[in-house]
């Protein structure tokens, strides 16, 4: 079978290595993929944008399943695009994709089915935004753009200065452009977050182990926010809230989907918050985490290619995962100055060392000649396994230390 990846990342790459362990694999191509992951697949000259010819590629080349990474290409209408033609996709439509793209589209999606989540006003005007700030008595609040803002659109204000300024900076400086013409105001949950992500065929689901990211830049959570500096997989919540995920966010979601035919097959990404009220969804995304799927992707035995299928042909009732039953953890290896303004350019020591028992999933590096060099803010995964937390840490900070370059930053507490 042939498979084409769409996507650049250190997520991208993780799922080039696992579909590249499935019998099922015939050729594999990304696009544009990267410098680490082009010795996993093949890279033609393609950019996703180009639809009309990503479409001929896959006709051309028999491709059997297009699997798409990150939301940009859901969110314009890639999966549409190519079902129309004929090509499998696993991915939802651009409807779907609304889901993540839309925080108004999330939140009155969730309030139609029923989901658990933190009360929530939208806000169509900078004017009606900041009346509504001045009557809010209850702090921190959480304000954020509407739209697509790299995972940067949000922000916890302790006081109504901040709150007032996130308005300013999203609906009238527009420093995320056209994604903060609206704006949503939040109920702050206090609580422990955690990863849920499911396979849908738009009538059923089937859910990947619990995985957990951690988002701050340093140590002991602080600092900015980021994209994800590492993650742990599984992590065991309590049964009771695992009950209530399942069957008033996952069986809710599907129910929803459904019912307002949004042909949804592909992975939902539920961000949830444990609080003491019970498990509620802060977002969703439509699409694998990153970097969760450096983690969850080493503790699935299953072959992941027939998975993938049977989301994109609407056939996953009866499936099942298995699981290799150790704990992953993966360490988000960032370039100097990230994540305001990353640096590049810089040459990456270590990474052809001795064989070790950890996984490099490259996202943001170039190849020049036969040496790797940084090319963005997260350059690298370090994802290791063991029998508990404890091994699976010892492991990746072990093949961490191998590797080094100027400014490189990572957090030492991932999965602590
Ligand atoms: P989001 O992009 O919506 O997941 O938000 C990014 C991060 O902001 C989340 O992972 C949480 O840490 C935090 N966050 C978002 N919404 C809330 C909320 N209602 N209460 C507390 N924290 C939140
Ligand atoms: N790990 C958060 C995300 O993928 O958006």
């Amino acid at each position: 079978m042939n498979v084409l990846l769409i996507g650049s990342g250190g997520r991208e790459h993780a799922l080039a290595w696992k579909l590249k362990q499935s019998p099922l694999l015939g050729k594999l191509y990304a696009v544009p993929g990267s410098d680490g992951l082009g010795q996993l697949a093949e890279r033609p000259p393609l950019r996703w944008e180009d639809f009309d010819k990503v479409c001929a590629f896959c006709l051309e080349k028999k491709i059997d399943l297009v699997v798409i990474g990150p939301e940009a290409p859901l969110a314009r209408g890639l999966t549409d695009f190519l079902t129309r033609r004929g090509v499998k996709v696993f991915g939802p439509s651009q409807k779907g994709a609304m889901l993540e793209a839309s925080k108004q589209a999330a939140k009155e999606f969730m309030e139609r089915n029923g989901l658990p989540t933190a009360a929530f006003t939208v806000l169509h005007s900078a004017g009606f935004a900041r009346e509504k700030i001045k009557e809010n008595k209850q702090y921190p609040v959480v304000v954020k753009a509407d739209g697509l803002a790299a995972g940067k659109g949000v922000r916890i204000c302790c006081s109504e200065a901040e709150a007032l300024a996130a308005v300013e900076d999203f609906m009238e400086k527009r420093v995320f452009g056209a994604a903060g013409a609206k704006v949503v105001l939040e109920e702050f949950l206090p609580g422990v977050e955690a990863s849920v992500m499911a396979f849908v065929d738009g009538e059923t689901y089937l859910a990947l182990p619990v995985s957990r990211d951690h988002k701050r830049l340093l140590d002991g959570n602080k600092g900015p926010n980021t994209g994800g500096m590492g993650a742990v997989c599984p992590v065991t919540l309590p049964a009771e809230d695992m009950a209530v995920i399942e069957r008033e966010v996952l069986a809710r979601f599907v129910a929803g989907v459904k019912k307002e035919n949004l042909d949804f097959r592909g992975l939902i990404y539920a961000g949830i918050m444990l609080t003491a009220q019970g498990p509620k969804v802060l977002e969703f995304n439509v699409r694998f985490g990153d970097p969760e799927t450096q983690a969850i992707l080493p503790v699935i035995k299953s072959d992941l290619l027939p998975l993938l299928l049977a989301c994109a042909g609407g056939k996953l009732a009866g499936r099942e995962l298995e699981l290799t039953g150790e704990t992953c953890v993966s360490i988000v290896v960032a370039s100097g100055g990230y994540p305001d303004a990353p640096e590049s350019g810089k040459p990456i020591k270590g990474l052809a060392g001795p064989a070790v028992a950890a996984q490099v999933f490259h996202a943001g590096t170039a190849k020049k000649d036969d040496a790797y060099f940084t090319a963005g803010g997260r350059v690298l995964s370090v994802s290791a396994c063991g029998k508990d937390l404890k091994a699976a840490r010892q492991r990746a900070y072990a093949a961490l230390e191998r590797i080094s370059f100027e400014g490189m930053q990572y957090r030492k507490d991932i999965g602590l």
